[in-house]
């Protein structure tokens, strides 16, 4: 049972700037087997992908936080703010948090930003009740604010930028029947399949026709133990964290959109 102290806050939604917002809509809507709602493409457990007309890349990140968290962050009226690297945030100050278990269709599940100083975004989303779950020197943090083990990570590059939309799948096999619909929308795969160590779960990478990169990924673990302590493995250990599988990432996993 997990106590409701473990629900801070939950990764609500993500605005990426496109030309088209409709026609990007009903391509999103069939890539990641979503509903289209005008520039929206509704996901599974109330989250969304929005697309906006404007320069391609990260709108903006809209997350759900108790309000007392979200009280810690000065907003203006919009309820927008900005985070250590000026990444947009819409705050939706909630009286509590939808707790959810594992999605049955796909879901909004993480991001992965790129970040010229990870700490200082531990330290910011720290603020906000985040927490550390795991961590690769200080190369690579990874925040979770409820049981998932991480709805933001950030990984040490030379500017801020989004690496990764993580997309959660019910099961194994629903990751399986995502890589053959990508196969039949000609979408090929960037990387994977494989077995993240930091996680635990199964992924696949896939860039779409925007720039986007997506991961398609299941079994990622939930932290539940108040006694939990997050693993920092040394930065040598990058490789061997990546993919208990073996197979490292190609030189285009470290582009960035
Ligand atoms: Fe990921």
């Amino acid at each position: 049972m997990v106590s409701m102290s473990n629900w801070t806050g939950r990764l609500r939604e993500i605005s990426l700037g496109v030309d088209d917002p409709i026609t990007a809509a009903a391509y999103y809507a069939e890539l990641l087997d979503g509903y289209q709602a005008g520039s929206d493409v509704k996901l599974g457990d109330h989250t969304q992908i929005s697309l906006r007309k404007g320069p391609k890349g990260l709108s903006s990140v809209g997350i759900d936080l108790l309000s007392e968290a979200a009280a810690r962050l000065q907003t203006n009226v919009d309820s927008y703010t900005a985070d250590a690297d000026g990444n947009r945030l819409q705050i939706h100050a909630c009286e509590d948090i939808e707790e959810l278990s594992i999605p049955t269709r796909p879901t909004l599940g993480h991001l992965t930003l790129q970040s010229p100083d990870p700490l200082s975004q531990q330290y910011f989303y720290e603020q906000a009740g985040f927490e550390l779950s795991e961590a690769l020197g200080d190369f690579f943090r990874w925040l979770r604010c409820n049981p998932v083990h991480h709805a933001l990570a950030f990984s040490r590059g030379s500017k801020a930028g989004l690496h990764h939309i993580g997309i959660e799948l019910p099961d194994r096999a629903a990751l399986i029947a995502a890589c053959d619909r990508l196969a039949e929308l000609g979408q090929p795969i960037e990387y994977g399949p494989g077995r993240h160590r930091v996680g635990g779960n199964l992924f696949v990478y896939f860039v779409d026709r925007h720039g986007f990169r997506f991961e398609f990924f299941c079994e990622l673990d939930r932290i539940e133990a108040s006694t939990f302590v997050a693993p920092v493995h040394g930065a040598d250990d990058r490789q061997q964290t990546v993919n208990i599988w073996g197979p490292l990432p190609p030189d285009s996993f470290r582009q960035v959109s």
